[in-house]
């Protein structure tokens, strides 16, 4: 197992998980890396580590370059375990090492037991010189958890950006230009819709801090390392991080038998026929984690159940339960489904929206099976409401 060089003097030193298919709910149908970089300097310096189980593939690559007792500075970014995960076995390794991380980085590894190190704790604009290069800090709190922090190169023009950027993609590719670049950034979205989401406010901040450096290459904490497409996964994340939405609606659903579906692919007509991309999706055949790549660029969300047991769809609850978490802003909401003798699912659904935050733009509802004439009418009123 190689080390693989970014720039002179500076290697990625990570683990390929190549079939990890659930990340805590979260369908990774293409495997992940857990990215540590290596900097030889004066002060040898990891940036980061990797889960635990995969610790071995890590030292393998740090030791193709050098032997891992030579370690001086441990930067922790996040103390999330997917990332700290090996830090006992470096410090097991290199006793001596110190950790560099923020106030709440610290907290953090100190909660997960990592106890009896030597820390240096670092707050924004504190600069660390380990030889030729310096290493600066930007914390950079929520950005999932409160410990993260991005850390820069301004010798090198490189950003070890953490959480931000990356994409669950396992590949022996490491570089952006080494790998089809519509994958790449189908997966950066789909961690964006599924883990960065909820905090786009401080990736707003994020972005603001990065816009004042000069940077050439991104390298994230999961996934392809940027080098030629950094101004491209920029501008992604600027419109991802504002709740910029396109000409969309989504059309989700769950059904018994088949009248709720008809409602659905009822409404996805008159989106269609308005222009907008509508994508009808049933959650009995598509994951939720997938379903939230969709909606970060959708205007509209529509969602479907019948009434089962005073209650919606186990599915489409998981799905709202899911959403609201995940909390997109600045989006419209229809809720529609069918009912046999107790309507219960339309305030359920509602219920979701409201709480998620959605203009409740019109909620539909049909004992048992939708005539022709009700999904006309239905139409017609939707036809009215959407612009
Ligand atoms: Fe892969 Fe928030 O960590």
């Amino acid at each position: 197992m190689k080390a693989k060089k970014i720039k002179e003097g500076i290697y990625w030193v990570g683990a390929i998980d190549w079939n990890l298919r659930n990340f805590h709910g979260y369908l990774t149908q293409r495997g992940t890396t857990y990215n540590a970089y290596l900097i030889i300097d004066e002060k040898i310096t990891l940036i980061d580590t990797v889960k635990s189980n995969l610790k071995d593939e890590m030292l393998k690559r740090i030791s193709d370059i050098i032997d891992p007792s030579k370690i001086d500075y441990i930067v922790s970014n996040h103390v999330e375990m997917d990332h700290s995960g090996a830090i006992p076995d470096i410090m097991g390794l290199a006793p001596d090492a110190t950790i560099i991380t923020c106030p709440n980085g610290e907290k953090g590894l100190k909660a997960h037991h990592f106890l009896g190190y030597k820390y240096k704790v670092v707050e924004t604009g504190e600069k660390i010189n380990i030889g030729k290069r310096n290493l600066e800090f930007v914390l950079t709190p929520m950005v999932h958890w409160p410990d993260n922090m991005i850390c820069y190169v301004p010798e090198e023009k490189l950003l070890f950006s953490n959480d931000s950027f990356g994409q669950h993609l396992a590949s022996s590719a490491r570089f952006d230009d080494e790998y089809p670049l519509d994958i790449i950034m189908l997966e950066a979205r789909k961690y964006y819709a599924n883990i960065v989401l909820p905090y786009s406010k401080p990736v707003q901040k994020e972005i603001e801090a990065a816009k004042t450096l000069d940077i050439e290459i991104i390298a994230p904490s999961h996934g392809i390392i940027w080098r030629k497409y950094v101004k491209e996964i920029f501008s992604e994340y600027i419109k991802w991080a504002s709740s910029v939405t396109e000409k969309k609606a989504i059309i989700i659903y769950d059904t018994m038998w088949h009248s709720t579906e008809k409602m659905a692919f009822a409404i996805q007509e008159v989106f269609e026929d308005k222009g907008y991309i509508a994508p009808v999706i049933s959650l009995q055949h598509n994951h939720m984690s997938d379903i939230m790549t969709e909606i970060i660029t959708a205007e509209y969300i529509c969602v479907g159940s019948p009434t089962l047991n005073k209650n919606i769809l186990p599915t489409v609850a998981a799905f709202l339960t899911y959403l609201q978490g995940l909390a997109p802003s600045n989006r419209k909401a229809i809720a529609f489904g069918s009912y046999g003798w107790g309507d219960k699912s339309i305030p359920k659904i509602t219920e979701y929206f409201e709480n998620s935050g959605f203009e409740i733009i019109d909620t539909f509802k049909v004992k048992f099976i939708p005539t022709e004439e009700y999904l006309k009418n239905m139409q017609e009123t939707l036809n009215e409401k959407i612009k």
